[in-house]
Order: C-alpha cells, then sequence, then structure tokens
C-alpha cells in the first residue's frame, strides 16, 4: 500500500509499537524519528558537546549519518556505523532527549532528513511529535495517540524493567511528565495535535486494538 501514515502523540502512548506493526501488516517501511534525536542525544554525551550548545550540535548532526537496518525483533539503529539500538533506550537519554529537541536549527537539519528518507519511499509509517504539523503536513492519514500519565508511565515503567531498570514507579511519572512539559512547551514546533489527526486515547485499549483502528481507517481512506 503506497500511504503515508503520522502518528504523533505524548511519550509512552504506545506510537512506537503501534506504528511498527502497522507498518508491518502494510508491508511498508517504518520510521522511528525518536530514535534520531535520541541518536544525537547520545553522540553529543559520548563527544562531550553541551546539550545547550545549539551551534556545536547542529555540526554534529552534520557528521552523524543514521540509518535504521531492517531487523527481528525491532530494527537496528546505527551511527556512524556502530550499532546503538539498546544504548538510546536507557532512562538517561530518555530525561534528556527533549533538551537536544528543543534547539530549532537541529530540529531543522533532522526534519529535512526524515523528509528526504520518505521522498526514498513508497509509502511509510513516521512516527514522533511533529510529524502530522511539520514532517508530513500532507500524509494521507494522521494518528494522534495519548493515554492518561499513569498509563503512559506504567507502560514506560514496564519497558524500563525489562531493561533492568530498578527505581520507582513515581520516579517514571515525574520523568514522563517532565518530557511532556518540554515536548508541549518548546518554541519550535512543540507537540500538538494537527487540525486533520485522528485522536485516538489509548488508556483502555490494547494494542492490537490500536492497530486494527488503523489500518481500518488506513484502508477507508485509501
Ligand atoms: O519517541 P521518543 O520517545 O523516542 O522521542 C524521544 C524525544 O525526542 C521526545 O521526547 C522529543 O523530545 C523528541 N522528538 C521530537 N520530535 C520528533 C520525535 C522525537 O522532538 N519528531
Amino acid at each position: 500500500m503506497s500511504i503515508q501514515i503520522a502518528i504523533d502523540g505524548p511519550a509512552g502512548a504506545g506510537k512506537s509499537t503501534v506504528a511498527k506493526r502497522v507498518a508491518t501488516r502494510l508491508a511498508i517501511p517504518y520510521i522511528d524519528t525518536g530514535a534520531m534525536y535520541r541518536s544525537v542525544t547520545w553522540s553529543a554525551l559520548q563527544n562531550n558537546i553541551s546539550l545547550y550548545d545549539e551551534q556545536a550540535l547542529v555540526a554534529l548532526v552534520d557528521n552523524c549519518d543514521i540509518q535504521f537496518i531492517p531487523g527481528e525483533p525491532e530494527q537496528k539503529v546505527v551511527l556512524n556505523g556502530q550499532e546503538i539500538t539498546t544504548a538510546i533506550r536507557t532512562s538517561d537519554i530518555g530525561a534528556l532527549v527533549s533538551t537536544v529537541a528543543t534547539h530549532a536549527l537541529v530540529r531543522e537539519k533532522l526534519v529535512q532528513r526524515q523528509q528526504q528518507m520518505v521522498n526514498t519511499t513508497l509509502g511509510v509509517v513516521m512516527d514522533g511529535r511533529d510529524i502530522g504539523t511539520h514532517v508530513l503536513p500532507l500524509a494521507d492519514v494522521k494518528f494522534f495517540l495519548t493515554a492518561s500519565l499513569h498509563m503512559r508511565a506504567k507502560r514506560r515503567f514496564d519497558e524500563l524493567v525489562l531493561k533492568g531498570y530498578s527505581g520507582l514507579y513515581e520516579d517514571v511519572v515525574c520523568f514522563v511528565a517532565k518530557r511532556d512539559e518540554l515536548d508541549e512547551t518548546r518554541e519550535a514546533s512543540p507537540l500538538k495535535k494537527a487540525d486533520d489527526a485522528v485522536l485516538l486515547d489509548t488508556t483502555a485499549l490494547a494494542i492490537d486494538e490500536v492497530v486494527e483502528m488503523i489500518i481500518a481507517l488506513c484502508k477507508y481512506r485509501q
């Protein structure tokens, strides 16, 4: 199916799990734009670059070759030849990435790349915070996934525990709330539902129910 699907929403709303499954079902590529902001954050930390130094971050982005390599159970993220799939999913990167994402010039560069990636594919599922509003304003179908703060924090907590996290659930609630606040209040393309996006509250829904709803709507719109 040659269709562009934009999925936005706050942290822990289920975007990436849903986006991956929708992409597999429709046999189209999935682009995880959050992984790109996370990769830049990881690289800045590796290179001792301040997350507040916009010019240095822009120069860093220019030297970052970020590739998504298809794989099971998840696609691999490779930065300048080094695989960093797991390294970018730590709670430390999660706590810092929104600071990097506030810089308008960093966003400009990454949005350009995201748009170029889409130009080379027939259809795509792309998820993030500004896909429907900025990256793919003409996407065929747009979704804004959300859920209660507690449900989103619980999903994030469960994910982190599987990766060895031994901290408190309450801390995860604070992390998630803080990240959303930064994403919603930044000046450059803040997290916002596009006017023409379908709002899906996933609090009481299983992942597969959300996937089925999205696929049904995409088929109806085509
Ligand atoms: O989706 P994920 O949780 O991996 O995104 C990490 C962070 O990257 C978000 O909290 C946000 O600060 C930033 N981001 C963004 N715009 C996107 C994707 C992610 O600002 N399109």
